[in-house]
């Protein structure tokens, strides 16, 4: 079986001054899902990542990368892209060989899917490290530590028995890995030049509030979305003044189609305690002029209604139903 191994490696990265000026993405993987309806039909998909930022697909049918940004090929060559595109190809076509070969033999059952994910990072510190890990089912399945295959637990004794056939192959591996390995890293650090207009640029959130699904009577869910922002980090907190409001609950960053990120921001309150609060944003995009939105007016119409004149509507209706019976009294002594 060929997969894409990487070695566990510490080599220095030089120019400790020039990390601090660039806070750019630091690593590049590719992820690979391969799905099996049946013995018959699979399908692939392949795409390759700057961190968290896609930056390659995969065409199944032609076997080609499809390059989401116009640096997607770094500082490599057509001939060298090529070369890199068939490499994968072949890795594509004999994995699944090798799996559908092997069906019985793992006791695979249709359907299933497997993922792998293999890659490299810069460290702080000048170190280096790279990474292959395999899943299958959506359970870790086995990754490599340095050249070592190490079965994961939840993999059981397949997962065992796949690293014990894999070690039967050191050379073919550590093959693979260096070609793997320096094709990964010589890739990143020839992106951190092609693509630091893209990665350096800094781009303004834009925020504004909503009620979620209510979380139950006389409760108020406030959800502050925050979008379109790049870089990645952000900080945004419920406040009410200067405090921070403990229960605030962040989603998972997602991505825009643009590139950028968008994230909710949530807090589940008593409906009378809404008002005065804030949703605070900052990013370093603001440079400093953090983002507030105070709970505002449109909902504090309906907030007024609710906790105000509908209590006051009950109040004098039972205030006029206990006048309407003191009269009935002083009517009849
Ligand atoms: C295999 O799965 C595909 C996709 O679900 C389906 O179209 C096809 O008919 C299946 N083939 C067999 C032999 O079951
Ligand atoms: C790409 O850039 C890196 C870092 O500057 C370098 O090590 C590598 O040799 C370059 N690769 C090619 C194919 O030019």
């Amino acid at each position: 079986m060929l997969i894409l191994p990487f070695q566990l490696l510490a080599v220095l990265f030089p120019g400790g001054d020039s990390e601090d000026a660039f806070h750019g993405p630091t690593s590049f993987h590719v992820i690979q899902i391969l799905s099996f309806a049946n013995s018959t039909w699979k399908h692939n998909r392949g795409s390759g990542w700057l961190d968290d930022l896609q930056i390659h697909g995969w065409d199944s049918h032609l076997g080609t990368a499809v390059l989401l940004k116009p640096w997607s090929k770094g500082n490599f060559s057509d001939e060298e892209f090529a070369e890199l595109e068939k490499i994968f190809r072949a890795h594509f076509h004999r994995f699944t060989q090798h799996i559908r070969g092997s069906d019985s033999q793992f006791q695979l059952k249709y359907p299933f899917e497997i993922q792998a994910i293999a890659g490299c990072e810069l460290r702080s510190g000048g170190s280096t490290v790279s990474f292959f890990r395999e899943a299958i089912g959506g359970l870790d399945f086995l990754n490599f530590e340095k050249d070592t295959c190490v079965p994961a637990p939840e993999g059981g004794s397949r997962a065992q028995h796949v690293c014990k056939l894999i070690i039967q192959y050191p050379a073919a591996i550590n093959n693979v890995m260096k070609l793997l390995f320096d094709f990964c890293l010589q890739y990143l650090l020839g992106f951190l030049d092609a693509a630091k207009a893209e990665l350096q640029r800094q781009v303004k959130p834009e925020a504004w509030l909503s009620t979620g699904p209510s979380p139950g009577p006389g409760r108020l869910l406030l959800v502050c979305h925050i979008s379109g922002f790049y870089p990645k980090p952000v900080w945004v907190r419920w406040m009410r003044g200067e405090q921070e409001q403990l229960g605030t609950q962040h989603s998972d960053l997602l991505p825009n189609a643009n590139w950028t990120w968008y994230l909710q921001v949530t807090l589940d309150v008593a409906a009378w305690e809404a008002a005065g609060l804030s949703c605070r944003v900052k990013h370093s995009s603001l440079e400093g002029q953090d983002i507030i939105l105070h709970w505002g007016h449109p909902i504090s119409i309906g907030l007024i209604f609710f906790t105000i004149i509908v209590p006051s509507l009950i109040l004098l209706l039972c205030l006029a139903l206990w006048y309407k019976r003191r009269w009935k009294f002083q009517d009849n002594p």
